[in-house]
């Protein structure tokens, strides 16, 4: 028999004000928190959030994308753990919530390996997983499964105007695929959820030349090169810096909503205003920029 939804959770162990707020005077109970793709950009700035919020953290990653560096400061502390494991393959863990960022999330790094398996067998794993030791599930999908949107800006409602077969295609379609299948847990075996679509995000540890414009930007920028501009450069884009993104993820997964919910900055930059910022902050004079 299946149990109401809160019943389950309580029953399973798995915590009903999962880190919510705690009546004044009582000390909140750290919860177990596993992340996939731990190791990389984002994943590392959230495990930093958790762990400093007294939770106990089990990275699980592959290191594709990511590196150990990036959480090296956490060895030897008894509240992380860390694992090689490709999310293709499944994993056991007793766990109360999953951040499910397991995913590159660059086109440099998607095109060379096509990632359609990991989000949507990676993401089957890790619903699994939820469903069996009862824990709350993030996914963290993003903006692209607006594809080439017909509008601008994106609202959550919009359906997005996709390419199934195009080169990018592993990674918009994937995580079309992986925000389906939460759902599909969701409505159907009463998985609690939650789905943040994120805008481009910007910060230490990103991966430097990985085809997007922050970090490229800053590639050449360190290089003292011109900064390479496609177009005309008044193509505009959003960019929200990593801890902000990272406040998001966690108020998404503490709140009572499902989403899926856009996280980004609403305001826009033109790619030259983004350019001629990045050589002054940076080097305090501006580098040429090539067309
Ligand atoms: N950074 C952004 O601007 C942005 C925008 C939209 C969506 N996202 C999403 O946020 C998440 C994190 O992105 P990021 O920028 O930190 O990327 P990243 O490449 O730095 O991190 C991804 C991590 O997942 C790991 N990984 C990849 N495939 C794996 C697998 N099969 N099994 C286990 N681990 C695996 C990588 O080794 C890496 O540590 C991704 O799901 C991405 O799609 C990021």
């Amino acid at each position: 028999m299946s149990l109401p939804m809160g019943a389950r959770r309580a029953a399973g162990g798995g915590s009903m004000n999962a880190g919510g707020k705690v009546p004044l005077g009582l000390k909140r109970k750290g919860l177990r928190i596993v992340v996939t793709g731990g190791a990389g950009f984002v994943g590392s700035h959230l495990v930093d959030r958790l762990i400093a919020r007294g939770d106990s953290v089990i990275v699980v990653d592959n290191f594709f994308t990511g590196r150990k560096d990036n959480v090296a400061h956490h060895f030897g502390n008894p509240r992380f753990e860390l694992i090689r494991h490709d999310v293709v393959e499944p994993i056991l863990l007793e766990v109360d919530q999953i951040y499910h960022l397991a995913c590159p999330a660059s086109p440099v790094h998607y095109k060379f390996n096509p990632i359609h398996k990991t989000n949507v067998v990676g993401t089957l794993n890790m619903l699994g997983l939820a469903k069996r030791v009862g824990a709350r599930f993030l996914l963290t999908s993003t903006s692209e499964v607006y594809g080439d949107p017909l509008q601008h800006p994106q609202v959550e409602t919009y359906w997005g105007n996709v390419n199934p077969i195009g080169v990018r295609s592993c990674y918009d379609e994937g995580k079309r695929t992986a925000e389906t299948l939460t759902m599909d847990y969701h409505r159907g075996l009463e998985i609690e959820v939650r789905i943040a679509r994120i805008f481009n995000t910007y910060g230490p540890r990103m991966c430097l030349d990985d085809g997007r414009v922050v970090s490229n930007f800053v590639a050449q920028a360190l290089r003292k090169e011109p900064l390479t501009v496609y177009g005309d450069g008044k193509q505009t884009r959003s960019f929200q810096y990593v801890s902000d993104l990272v406040e998001g993820l966690m108020r998404l997964m503490e709140g009572e909503h499902v989403g899926p919910f856009n996280l980004g900055n609403p305001g826009e930059f033109t790619m030259l205003e983004l350019a001629e910022v990045k050589s002054i902050r940076m080097l305090r004079f501006k580098l040429p920029i090539i067309y």
